[in-house]
């Protein structure tokens, strides 16, 4: 038994401004799957490495333990609207067409900040989600600012203070 109170790990945890991710995949019949995840951080350079975290309860979770590629669309300020969609579970995500084929063939959003196409690497256990490790085999960058969850709200970065330029 932890000595820590959960409320008390969570509200420590909303202080940490966190990416937003739609993290996608498709199984062996064509089913598209995805979710959003905030869970996700760069690992290794060489090889490249990247790292995600599917809660063992999500209905994808199986899924994207067992997928051999899975690709990590980094969202971009004005894609909130499609992060609260892919957090839902239970019903159809593809159907309003905003994911279309990309790099590998995996489902991607074209209005993404960045998209990370991985091969799988490894699965590791965390407790009550387990650990996807990714290789990245392609990647798309593009220009626009992050989406950031931060506080339990969507934000964006805050362009640097006087103070904190003065720091620089
Ligand atoms: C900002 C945000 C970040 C999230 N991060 C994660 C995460 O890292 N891992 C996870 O399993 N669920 C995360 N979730 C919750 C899942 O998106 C949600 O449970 C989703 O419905 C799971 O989909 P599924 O049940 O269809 O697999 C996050 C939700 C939000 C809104």
């Amino acid at each position: 038994m932890s000595a820590v109170a959960p409320s008390d790990f969570t509200r420590a945890m909303a202080q940490v401004p966190s990416p937003v991710t739609i993290v996608t995949t498709t199984d062996g019949s064509g089913r598209r799957w995805g979710f959003t995840a905030s869970s996700f951080s760069s690992l290794s350079l060489d090889p490249p490495l990247v790292l995600v975290c599917p809660a063992k309860s999500a209905g994808s979770h199986d899924t994207f333990v067992a997928a051999e590629r899975f690709m990590i669309n980094i969202l971009s300020a004005e894609q909130a609207a499609i992060a609260r969609h892919f957090a839902r579970s239970g019903h159809d995500k593809f159907t309003t067409g905003d994911m279309v084929p990309c790099e590998l063939d995996l489902p991607g959003l074209p209005g993404a900040t960045a998209r990370l196409a991985c091969t799988a690497h490894a699965v590791l256990d965390g407790g009550d989600h387990s650990i996807l490790v990714g290789r990245v085999e392609a990647v798309y960058v593009g220009d626009q600012e992050p989406l950031v969850y931060h506080n339990r709200t969507f934000t964006r970065p805050e362009a640097a203070s006087p103070a904190l330029a003065a720091a620089r």
